[in-house]
């Protein structure tokens, strides 16, 4: 790693400047490749910043800055005390991801700024340029006149120079994110959560986000005027928005700046704004596939409570242990094998126990069993939203799952408020759940976190932090009152909600029969769940349907073969919402697999392999819609083929109307 470091104290050259330009000071840095400049300015004594890439405005001056109480800003009336550059250049590997080597590069600023008058006090401003986009936060360091201090809200705007279409949800409408993602001009949304996808005028994309939330409020974004998106902090139920004592840092605020799709699903800013791990031994954290009795659960099979159909008998979880091992899936999840269940659990969250199996779960003789054939139990925490519950049982719950071999647990907050009171991404919600990666770490257990808030990547601090769900996912294909996920669905999260981390979202159903809500299925073909293995990123990936399902079915040799682990990830082709075509390159073989997904339209494209190493022979094997197929009137047909490519060859797709196609590419 090589740090470069210089501080430079420019009082008197701001001085100087000072009286050059009137009441305007400004700094520039620049990003290492110089196409990206950021301008921070202050000015009468309020700071600004503005972002301007190949010479053009992106972010025109936009206000930085806190009402710390009502009446009490902490916003102009600066001067500045001290400039710093700095700039950093490594390469540092992921436990697991999307790519194995990850390139941090960027020049820094940080500002120093006093209050001229009254209390005088500090507050610095960090930015970073990367060749991707920018980063920024804000620090509160030690000082005589701000100790324990609440935010009131915070100032920062984006002033975007066009109203272009960002694909947005709102932000506080959905339960946890499980809404479906519009297009709408910038400037016609109400309050929306990040992130928050733009595509401009000239085919980029601009993605505002946020990076390291570890203590503070979510960010959500609001168009205060025009274009000009400003900063709305998720508030606490006291109405306060954060709680902070000094030395005090907000989350990054980052803007990724892309030329197309690939560069945007690639950029990796969110993770390098991010502390690095925090974990020694990471040697146990393993991405894997799992199954279990949840869509039984959710197609009325089975009950998460005791009763003639509850789901987690030790007999079942036999039964699903024996199909995990006959077709090499990893893990198998259970839920409801614990006190609580019973009754309203929703509302009676507080009743959960999470030591104590119902008597017809045998976990000792389960996990014994499961040991024997080698698959690992997921285990499953639902809290109903009561947080205290859990919090007061953490310690408890997690050493119980150690001490029965069990290293992941799936995390549930199905309720619209934590306690009854707060909300999921308000500060006491980013604290709960970082309490909770936190207190799993110890007794090294993995999570999946499911009604989460929006996830900053955390992951790489925590690497025992896989997944999340946090977005409309597959089972609103079960019960959904409009019918299910539209086929635009899977075509716009990969680019939305899928920046901001991996998405548990469980595809693999095989058999799109719903005998609780006729109405509600699956709106794919089945070549199209295949695909989304490879589309859609997880480091834990469900085969979701029930074994019986996928009995005698060619197709699921896919599902057992594709892995979850990355080397390397492409997105050769797409339009969000409309189609997506991703290659990723296995972690630990030369194999590539293919992922091709369309919306409700049918698509013909012609993609060429070059990814593929040069000189080498590949055996594809093809999982392609019939030429008939139709995610509505004849959704199974799935043709397989298989064929030998090169890095020269070109393959044709054509995808059925909510279809797509999977492809493996073995080297030979
Ligand atoms: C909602 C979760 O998303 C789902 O996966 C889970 O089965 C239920 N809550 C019960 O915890």
């Amino acid at each position: 790693m090589r740090k470069k470091f210089l501080k430079i104290n420019i009082l008197l050259i701001s001085v100087a400047l000072f009286m050059a330009c009137g009441n305007n000071q400004t700094e520039k840095l620049t990003s290492p490749d110089g196409k990206i400049v950021l301008t921070f300015s202050l000015s009468d004594g309020t700071p600004f910043y503005s972002v301007q890439k190949n010479g053009k405005d992106v972010i025109a001056a936009s206000k930085l800055g806190f009402m710390l109480n009502v009446g009490d800003s902490l916003c102009s009336g600066f001067k500045i005390i001290d400039v710093s550059v700095d700039s950093l250049n490594e390469t540092w590997q992921q436990a697991w991801g999307e790519e194995i080597e990850v390139k941090n590069h960027y020049n820094g600023l940080k500002i120093g700024l006093q209050e001229n008058s009254g209390k005088k006090r500090l507050l610095n401003i960090v930015f970073r340029v990367f060749d991707e986009g920018v980063g920024f936060c804000y620090e509160f360091p030690e000082q005589p006149n701000l100790h324990d201090f609440e935010i009131a809200d915070e100032l920062t705007e984006f002033a975007l120079v066009a109203d272009d279409s960002a694909w947005t949800i709102p932000a506080y409408k959905g339960e946890y994110y499980e809404v479906l993602w519009k297009k709408r001009p910038v400037s016609t949304r109400d309050t929306v959560t990040t992130p928050v996808t733009i595509e401009t005028s000239d085919g980029g994309y601009i993605l505002l986000h946020e990076a390291k939330l570890v203590d503070y409020a979510k960010m959500n974004l609001y168009p205060v005027s025009g274009t000009i998106l400003k900063a709305d902090l998720t508030p606490w139920s006291s109405g306060v928005k954060v709680y902070a004592k000094t030395p005090f840092s907000t989350p990054w605020r980052i803007l990724v700046l892309a030329d197309n799709l690939n560069q945007l699903a690639n950029a990796r800013l969110m993770l390098n704004l991010n502390d690095p791990s925090k974990m020694e031994d990471t040697s146990w954290i393993r991405p894997s596939k799992y199954v279990g009795i949840w869509w039984g659960m959710h197609m009325g099979k089975y009950t998460w409570a005791q009763g003639p159909k509850h789901g987690a008998t030790t007999q079942n979880m036999k039964e699903y242990i024996d199909f995990a091992a006959v077709n090499k899936i990893p893990g198998v999840l259970v839920e409801g094998w614990n006190y609580g269940w019973d009754g309203d659990w929703v509302t009676h969250g507080d009743k959960f126990s999470f030591t104590k199996p119902y008597p017809d779960f045998d976990i000792d003789e389960i996990v014994k069993y499961a040991n024997e054939k080698g698959v690992d139990i997921i285990g499953h925490n639902e809290t109903g939203g009561a947080t205290i519950n859990y919090e007061n049982q953490l310690d408890s719950a997690f050493a119980f799952l150690q001490s029965k071999g069990i290293h992941s647990v799936k995390t549930g907050y199905v309720n619209a408020l934590l306690d009854k009171k707060e909300r999921h991404s308000s500060q006491y919600g980013v604290r709960h759940y970082r309490k909770v990666i936190e207190t799993a770490a110890k007794y090294k257990i993995m999570v999946d976190n499911h009604e989460p808030v929006m996830p900053t990547g955390l992951q790489r601090t925590y690497p025992n932090f896989m997944t999340q769900e946090g977005v409309r996912g597959q089972e609103y294909d079960a019960w959904s009152q409009d019918g299910g996920n539209p086929p635009e669905h899977t075509c716009v999260v990969p680019f939305t909600r899928g920046l901001a981390g991996p998405m548990d979202f469980t595809f693999g159903t095989f058999n799109f029969n719903n005998p609780v809500f006729p109405k509600t299925r699956v709106q794919t073909t089945l070549a199209k769940q295949l695909a989304l293995y490879v589309v859609i990123y997880s480091p834990l990936q469900m085969a979701s349907d029930l074994p019986e399902n996928y009995k005698d079915k060619p197709e699921f040799e896919f599902i057992r073969m594709v892995p979850v682990d990355w080397a390397k990830t492409l997105v050769l082709d797409g339009k969000i919402g409309d189609y997506v075509v991703t290659a990723r390159k296995d972690k630990y073989s030369g194999d590539w697999y293919l992922g091709a997904i369309t919306d409700e339209n049918s698509r013909l494209l012609n993609i060429r392999l070059s990814f593929l190493k040069p000189g080498k022979r590949y055996r594809a094997k093809i999982y392609k819609d019939a030429p008939d197929a139709h995610w509505k009137t004849n959704p199974y047909p799935v043709v397989i083929e298989e064929v030998e490519v090169d890095a020269n060859s070109e393959i044709e797709l054509n995808l059925a109307p909510g279809g797509g196609t999977a492809i493996s590419l073995k080297e030979l």
